[in-house]
Parts: C-alpha cells; structure tokens; sequence
C-alpha cells in the first residue's frame, strides 16, 4: 500500500493513474467492518482504490466528540486493516493542507441538511460536504463509497454530486451490523460493556416492525435519551444517546 500525505505526491501518482478508474473511500480512521465492506465493494469495480483517513475538524458540533475521535485514533492498526483489505492507497492529508482557506469557502446545503441530523447538529453537514467536495476534487475518484448507516450524509453528497456537477458516482452501501444487530460505527467503542449491551436494543427496537411513533415510546420506556425517530425518503431514522455517546441508525421502509 503506498501511503500519501502531501498533496503534491497525491498529485503526482494522479497523474500517472488518469486511464485508471479509482474508487475512493472517505473516512476518519478508526477502522471497522462497515469501513471494510465499502473497500471490498470498491476494490471489486476499480482499477485502484484509495482510502483517506482525515479527522475533518469542521464537522464537529461537540469540541468533546472531536477530542474522542482523535483519541481513538491508531493509524498502525488502521493501516494494518487497510493493508490486508488490498487497498493501494492510503490518502492521510492534514488540516493544514486542506484547510489552507481557514474554512472560509464552505458548502451549504438548505434544505434537506437542515432537518434530523442537521438539525441536532448545527453546521455539520456543511462541514461534511466541504471535506467531500475538496477531498473528491484531489482524488478525482470515478466512483465514491459512503455507508448507509450515515443515510443522511449519503444522500447530501449524492446530490452535491448532482448539483455541481462532479463526474463521480456516489455509491451507498448496506450497513453492516454486529452479531447482536447493532450497526457498526466508531462510536461503539466508546461504550461501556453495560451500554453496549443495551445499544444492541436500540437496533434491535428500531428494526421491529413498529411505526415510528411507537419506537420512540419504547426507547424512551427504556431509558434512552432520544433525539429523534422519523420516517423520511423511505426510511426510518433514528438518534440516540446512552450516557455521553450519540449512536444514529436507519433502516429501509416498506
Ligand atoms: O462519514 C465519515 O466518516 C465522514 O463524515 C466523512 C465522509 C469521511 C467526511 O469527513
């Protein structure tokens, strides 16, 4: 695996790759088999798959939430994940790079970024569709791979996509979920074995069968803090917190 972290070298490998297709996975480190599935997805259509790793600051509503990311972080074992995955690029840019407008061109979106998730949290989906819109403007990817389990954020970038033309697919991919059912997601970790055990019942109430209105009641019967349970593009949503650790999930709706 060739790993990348200046832009100039990124530049560079571009340019001797521009016959190839390449698929691109965008993450923040702290690799898990939700991660894994959207590299094999990406390794199975591409000539070359790249994987960043960038703990996007901008993102973060929750100056803690951020602090627990980059605490999180284990680049070795990430890079060990990604080297067994077969992926040929590791993309590691810094804020310094990236950022070197301090932020002040950003991505807005107004409508549906504005409710649920960005309606919890102010400012994030612009933060997000700025790191996806720069990072995909470095990669120059054919094809970009986003989990399901963020449907919101998959749905933003598919029609930023759109909407500025950008000549990428954007290609969702199922979440894929613990043996107890709980979707993966690097937030998991931060659970204690006791809270573990119980976000197994928010997946498994979410996925029950009951209308919205209904899941809320027991969730909340339960002792979750919720933010929200919504149907909305043909699916059901829900956020969640247990003691400080905020989970999100969805699944498809008949
Ligand atoms: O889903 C994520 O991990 C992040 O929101 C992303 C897409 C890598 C942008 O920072």
């Amino acid at each position: 695996m060739n790993i990348v972290t200046d832009i100039n070298s990124w530049v560079q490998f571009r340019k001797s790759v521009q016959n190839k297709t390449i698929g691109f996975i965008p993450t923040m480190g702290n690799l898990h088999a939700g991660h894994l599935s959207l590299c094999r997805r990406a390794r199975g259509k591409n000539d070359i798959t790249v994987v960043s790793i960038f703990i996007n600051p901008y993102q973060f509503d929750q100056a803690e939430d951020f602090k627990q990311y980059q605490l999180a972080q284990d680049l070795t074992q990430d890079q060990t994940l990604l080297e067994s995955a077969g992926i040929d690029v590791l993309f590691l840019p810094t804020a310094e790079m990236l950022y070197q407008d301090n932020y002040e061109f950003q991505i807005i979106e107004t409508a549906e970024s504005t409710i649920l998730e960005g309606a919890h949290r102010p400012g994030h989906f612009t933060g997000v569709l700025t790191i996806v819109l720069k990072l995909c403007n470095l990669i120059m990817p054919t094809r970009a791979y986003f989990g399901e389990k963020d449907y919101q954020q998959y749905l933003l970038v598919k029609k930023m996509v759109q909407a500025l033309f950008l000549p990428i697919e954007i290609i969702a991919c199922k979440t894929v979920r613990d043996s107890d059912g709980l979707a993966y997601s690097s937030r998991n970790t931060r659970l204690t074995l006791e809270e573990r055990k119980q976000a197994a019942l928010f997946a498994e109430i979410l996925r029950s069968g009951q209308n919205a209105l209904q899941v809320e009641k027991i969730l909340l019967q339960l002792g979750f803090a919720v933010e929200y349970v919504a149907d909305c593009w043909g699916r059901r949503l829900a956020a969640i917190k247990l003691g400080n650790v905020r989970l999100i999930d969805n699944i498809e709706i008949k």
